[in-house]
């Protein structure tokens, strides 16, 4: 299966090399390489791949499947939409090294890093990043476009909302619920249930302001 990377900064050389390993384990992906809207890259070989032109250029790029591959969460969810709205399909990333029970369900250009554990009963969304040695146990559901960043740890029937970014190292105790389009601070320890649109940081997290519906998150 021929994969397409949408995107070519540090993340999507993170995908790059997913999808390289899992070809080395076995797996029938091909990586083509990247489309970047910067035109700077045109181009340029990122880990052997080359950057074969901008987004705009995707139909013209002989694929099967794709993977977008940009950390922000707004911006991969409409870069996403639009391109699903085309027609097109998109795979699944997942690390060799990762830690997955056989029940999972795992939502379309979804990307599972290294290190990372997901336990039985669990529900991933489409277009969500688990990202490097994060742990997902039990009976969680992860919506769509969510980020777990690296060394976040979830405990059991934790549900994320759509769109969520938990930050570095964060941890959740179990069956706690966080909203939609929300941060959760870089080491936070999330305790209480936490609604939509909101940052909330700290030990234990409090809710320190409202976010606009249409804010973005950054890396
Ligand atoms: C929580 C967060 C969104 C706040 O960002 P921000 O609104 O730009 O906040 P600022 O950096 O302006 O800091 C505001 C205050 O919050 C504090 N603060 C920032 N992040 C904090 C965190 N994670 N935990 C506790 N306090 C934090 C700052 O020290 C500062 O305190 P002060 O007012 O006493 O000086 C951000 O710091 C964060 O943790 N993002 C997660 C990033 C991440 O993990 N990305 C994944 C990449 S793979």
């Amino acid at each position: 299966m021929r994969i397409l990377i949408i995107g070519a900064g540090g993340h999507a050389q993170v995908v790059a090399d997913i999808l390289l390993r899992m070809r080395e384990a076995g797996s029938p992906v091909e990586p083509v390489g990247y489309v970047d809207d910067n035109p700077d890259l045109g181009g340029q070989q990122r880990l052997g791949l080359p950057v074969l032109g901008m987004v705009a250029d995707v139909s013209a790029i002989p694929h099967d499947s794709l993977i977008v591959a940009i950390g922000d969460n707004k911006t991969r969810q409409h870069l996403f939409e639009c391109l699903q709205k085309q027609g097109e399909v998109f795979a699944i990333a997942r690390h060799p090294d990762a830690v997955i029970a056989p029940d999972v369900t795992i939502g379309a250009g979804t990307m599972i890093c290294a290190g990372a554990i997901v336990n039985p009963g669990s529900i991933i969304g489409v277009d969500v990043i688990l990202n490097t040695g994060s742990t997902v146990d039990h009976h969680n559901h992860i919506d769509d476009h969510v980020h777990i960043a690296p060394g976040v740890h979830l405990g059991g029937d934790v549900g994320i909302g759509e769109g969520t970014l938990v930050g570095i190292g964060a941890i959740v105790m179990p069956q706690r619920r966080i909203g939609a389009w929300s941060i959760v601070g870089a080491g936070a320890l999330v305790h209480a249930d936490t609604p939509d649109h909101v940052v909330a940081m700290g030990i234990p997290a409090r809710i320190r302001r409202h976010l606009p519906g249409d804010e973005g998150q950054g890396e």
